[in-house]
């Protein structure tokens, strides 16, 4: 089904409006929606035969970004996360972006990397030698442990021994995990293939588990954002633009920098990976391992000035799934796939990574203009409001309060919800 993903004023509404527009718009039955996300997705029941030790369940909000429009194709990314104004911030600047022609976005293959690891190799020359000349052998003995995934069209691609030095032999099983993340059949295969690797090259058996450093599994984005687009109040989009290309040089030149950029990148990116029941340990590992491997710490995510536009570039590794995993389980992660309807892991990946570059995108559009706090404190306001004891439509009544003030913090949020109620006790009663 053709989707649109521009829904202005979607925000504005309340949530019952939202989620009847949406499902509605994304073609789900409202019951199925509410049933799904509408109280967390997980009973305590279900989740006792996920993890161990449970005492209950604990929920997270459940959002959708919009105005995402990828390859010239429109996808509604699903949110799950607890901070204020990473959705907003996320849909925003995916707006900007599409008045540009949207994101290009394209992926390699889904190959994940089963490590083998053998210790006190004599000579290691000689067994990373046989190990290749072996190559076609270890990569049939992998494929023997995995039948279904061959028969859907995975499997093991190739081999590759790494001498590490010290006798310390690392052999890499390149694994085509087609719609899968893969950690379990990439270990089913290192696993497979351990006994016959060690009897080639020698030496004492080690690890056999994958790599979350999946750098065969990129995806990259780039999006030429026109300046008009990114204007705010008081600086022309042209001075934006300046900006925002500034913040990215500083993130090239400064690891302390990098670190906060590429926080800012995951707000949205990891947001979609956990609303699809994807493992965001793994991708954090892989993302920032990679941003690391010139030997210094470096942004994902570059942006320059290119013919009077914004152009931003991001290449990240990015092991997701669309079967297996917790969207079997858990029903939130059902729906968050079901909301996202990519067609394959890969496209899953395109999605969630160009999530994370308009939320980087948004992130340094506003620390380039009028700081951080505007945006972000009007809506963290809110969550302060919450904190200190406002309820129904006292929330945002407080929020507003404190926000104008320029004082988002408890006590000043404590101070404005006894004001309020003091002038609602001292107002006369509502007539009948
Ligand atoms: P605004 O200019 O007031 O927004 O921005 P607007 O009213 O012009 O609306 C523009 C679009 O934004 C809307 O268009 C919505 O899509 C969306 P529409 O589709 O309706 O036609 N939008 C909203 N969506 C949901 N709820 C809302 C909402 N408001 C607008 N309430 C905004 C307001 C907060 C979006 C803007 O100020 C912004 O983008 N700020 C950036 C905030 C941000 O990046 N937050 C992330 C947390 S900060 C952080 O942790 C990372 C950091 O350290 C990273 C780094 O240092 O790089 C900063």
């Amino acid at each position: 089904m053709t989707r649109n993903s521009r829904w202005p004023g979607f925000y504005k509404l309340s949530v019952e409006e939202r989620r009847r527009m949406a499902a509605e718009a994304l073609g789900i039955d409202i019951r199925e929606l509410i049933a799904a996300v509408g109280d967390g997705g997980l009973t305590c029941e279900r989740a006792d035969k996920i993890i161990e030790n449970v005492v209950g369940t604990f929920s997270m909000p459940f959002a959708l970004a919009l105005n995402v429009q990828i390859n010239g194709q429109d996808f509604i990314a699903p949110m799950v996360v607890e901070e204020p104004s990473v959705v907003a911030a996320a849909s925003n600047a995916a707006k900007m972006v599409r008045e540009g022609g949207g994101f290009k976005a394209e992926a390699d293959e889904p190959i994940m990397i089963a490590q083998v690891q053998l210790d006190d190799v004599v000579d290691s020359v000689r067994a990373c030698t046989r190990l290749r000349q072996h190559a076609g052998e270890l990569v049939a003995l992998g494929n023997d442990a995995v039948p279904g995934l061959v028969q859907r069209g995975g499997g093991v691609r190739g081999i590759e021994p790494r001498d590490l030095g010290d006798g310390m032999v690392v052999l890499h099983l390149y694994v085509d995990c087609r719609d899968a993340m893969g950690a379990n059949l990439v270990n089913t295969v290192a696993e497979a293939v351990a006994d016959r690797v060690l009897e080639l090259a020698g030496g004492r058996m080690g690890l056999r588990i994958l790599s979350n450093l999946c750098d065969r599994r990129k995806v990259r984005v780039t999006c030429r954002v026109p300046a008009h687009a990114l204007a705010s109040d008081g600086q022309s989009g042209e001075e934006v633009r300046d900006g925002v290309v500034r913040a990215s040089r500083f993130a090239e030149r400064d690891p302390y920098r990098a670190t906060t950029h590429n926080k800012g990148l995951m707000n949205g990116l990891d947001a979609v990976v956990i609303a699809t029941g994807n493992d965001w340990r793994a991708v954090e590992a892989g993302a920032h391992a990679y941003a690391a491997r010139s030997g210094s710490y470096s942004p994902l995510c570059v942006w320059r000035a290119d013919k009077g536009d914004l152009v931003g570039v991001l290449e990240i590794p990015l092991s997701l799934g669309t079967v297996g995993g917790p969207s079997r389980v858990h029903a939130g992660a059902a729906m968050g796939l079901r909301v996202v309807d990519a067609c394959s892991a890969i496209e899953l990946a395109m999605v969630a990574a160009s999530v994370g570059m308009a939320s980087n995108l948004a992130a340094l559009r506003a620390l380039a203009t009028e700081g951080i706090q505007r945006g972000h404190m009007a809506l963290h306001a809110r969550s302060v409001a919450i904190a200190a004891g406002a309820v129904g439509n006292d929330v945002e009544r407080v929020a507003h309060r404190i926000h104008a003030l320029g004082n988002v913090s408890v006590d000043a949020a404590r101070r404005a919800l006894s004001e309020l109620s003091s002038s609602s006790h001292s107002a006369p009663p509502p007539s009948e």
